[in-house]
């Protein structure tokens, strides 16, 4: 019998598990009425016209019309698989999370995505790749909503719809689709310095992955994990594929896109159905949890900024293996919803203030995307563990809800469901402050880290990085445009610059420009006003 995907009630008529399934033996409306022809319309006469009351015609164009919904306003393009992650335990010490207890499996679905394209878009285009696993814990879900590049191309949320209005194709002419180059992104990242490190990573070799199993994953931000003890530490999450890192040469991924726009998801599901699955290693990256939450004078709430593995090494603590591909793509791969707000006891956000706004957006999005708030009854959202929300009615409420009291206090039945601190508690931090729009001045260091990037990169890594400057900047009409984010990668490193400038014919510029021409209010300028608190 069909249950309540909240857990809670029975959906109520026993024959709801061949409606979802299709499963009948004979062709039927909705309403399960037999139907003895599906291929020609009720008419008036054999040529036409044909009929208003011809309620099956209505009924099966009526839905077709009505079997999309709006696609991810970001990472519409994904393909995704079901696996497992198997905890080795060795993160006990740092953290209570269940998951990570030794020995603990967890299903999981994980949906591998780029960013800018539209959902027909080519897999193989330079972009930034989503990484984005759910784990469906025993505590609840518990989603790691991460990238293939370790930072990000802004440092505070408020600049999202910023980025992406300038990196999806222009508004105009809806050109490029395939992020081969175009004005809108390179005037916004020339202008906006603190993009300066994920621009590299993204002219690097890694904005052109092989395929999903050859790729890295990182949460990016900086996290906080709490032990029984109530102890903590900062971290950052890392996925390191057991296949190793590869890329494609740029000429590669652009007869690719051509010739196979799904490279990418074939890879993946053939992969899968051939016997040979995904695989990679969980890393925590752990760092003290220090009051100014900095690390060897990096400011961990800088989401552009990274933590070099010299200073601190990925400890590998539990493996994903991806080995079930989606039985259906709407209602899975589509139908998913990641929210970096899933989180379970032993792991907490930080205030980097990326994060903080990300908070904000993903359910907020979904309620448009998904159509109102029971997305989370579909099968692929449904936690695998008990749900009793007193969440009520509301847009596709599925399930039939028992009981009066979805109200806390009540005495009626007793105060259930139960809220107490064997529950996520969120650990009591100080928090102190003056309201202000301002960054801190840490945050004001657009280049030492894209200049570290470079410098680590061998002699042919470097070649694809001058060649993907060259290539997408001489595609870039503006001319101001181009000489800009050379004055930019002269901020970087001078042979860089030189190289780049002498692809494109230009003359390399000589002098450094100023650092981000939005610089952020250094915190002891802003005046402050006097006030009880103070
Ligand atoms: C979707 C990662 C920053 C808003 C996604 C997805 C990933 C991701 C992997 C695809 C999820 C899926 O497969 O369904 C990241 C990372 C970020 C970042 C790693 C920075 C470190 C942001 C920010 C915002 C944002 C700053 C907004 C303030 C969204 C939205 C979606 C999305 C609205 C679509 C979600 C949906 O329709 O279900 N992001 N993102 N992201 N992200 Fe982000």
């Amino acid at each position: 019998k069909p249950t309540s995907p909240t857990g809670k009630v029975e959906v109520g008529v026993s024959f709801g598990d061949d409606r979802r399934a299709q499963a009948g033996e004979h062709l039927t409306t909705a309403q399960g009425l037999r139907l003895s022809d599906t291929d020609h319309s009720l008419k008036a006469g054999a040529r036409g016209p044909s009929l208003l009351e011809d309620f099956h015609l209505r009924e099966k164009i009526t839905h077709f019309d009505h079997e999309r919904i709006p696609e991810r306003v970001v990472h519409a393009r994904g393909a995704a698989a079901h696996g497992t992650f198997r905890a080795y335990g060795n993160a006990e010490s740092v953290t209570k999370a269940g998951f990570l207890a030794k020995g603990r499996e967890t299903p999981v679905f994980t949906r591998f995505s780029t960013v800018l394209g539209s959902r027909g878009s080519a897999d193989t285009v330079r972009d930034v790749r989503g990484f984005a696993v759910k784990f469906y814990t025993e505590e609840g879900n518990f989603d790691l909503v991460g990238n293939n590049m370790p930072v990000f191309f802004i440092q505070d949320g408020i600049k999202f719809p910023d980025v992406i209005h300038a990196g999806k194709p222009h508004p105009d002419r809806e050109i490029p689709q395939a992020q081969t180059a175009h004005d809108t992104f390179w005037d916004f990242v020339s202008l906006h310095t603190e993009a300066t490190h994920h621009v590299l990573w993204a002219m690097s070799d890694r904005g052109i992955p092989r395929s999903y199993r050859t790729m890295e994953g990182f949460g990016v931000h900086t996290f906080r994990l709490v032990n029984t003890a109530g102890e903590t530490s900062l971290v950052k999450f890392h996925w390191k594929p057991v296949a190793g890192v590869h890329s494609l040469v740029w000429e590669e991924a652009q007869i690719a896109a051509g010739a196979d726009p799904d490279f990418h998801r074939r890879d993946m599901a053939d992969g899968i159905e051939a016997g040979a699955p995904l695989e990679y290693e969980l890393g925590l990256q752990l760092l003290p949890d220090t009051p100014d939450e900095t690390f060897e004078g990096i400011d961990l709430l800088d989401p552009t900024k990274i933590v070099p593995e010299e200073l601190a090494e990925v400890v590998l603590v539990g493996k994903l293996t991806l080995d079930r591909n989606p039985t259906n793509y709407f209602a899975e791969t589509e139908q998913v919803a990641f929210h970096t707000g899933h989180l379970v006891p032993g792991i907490e956000i930080t205030n980097d203030p990326l994060m903080q706004a990300r908070m904000f957006s993903y359910l907020d999005t979904q309620l448009t995307r998904l159509g109102g708030p029971n997305f989370t009854q579909l099968p692929i959202n449904c936690p695998h563990v008990p749900v009793n929300d007193n969440l009520r009615d509301g847009m596709h409420q599925t399930a039939i809800h028992q009981g009066v009291t979805p109200y806390k206090p009540n005495g009626i039945d007793g105060d259930r469901p139960i809220a107490d601190d064997t529950g996520y508690v969120h650990l009591p931090r100080p928090v102190e402050g003056v309201k202000v729009r301002a960054n801190p001045v840490s945050f004001d260091d657009h280049f030492t880290q894209a200049t570290l990037f470079w410098l680590s990169m061998s002699a042919v890594e470097k070649a694809h990085i001058v060649e993907a400057f060259t290539f997408e900047l001489s595609k870039v009409y503006e001319m101001a445009i181009r000489e800009r984010e050379l004055a930019v990668l002269a901020n970087v490193d001078g042979e860089l610059c030189a190289r780049v400038a002498a692809g494109l014919g230009l003359p390399a510029p000589t002098g450094k420009p100023a650092k981000g021409v939005v610089p952020s209010p250094a915190l002891s300028q802003v005046p402050v006003a006097p006030g009880p608190i103070a």
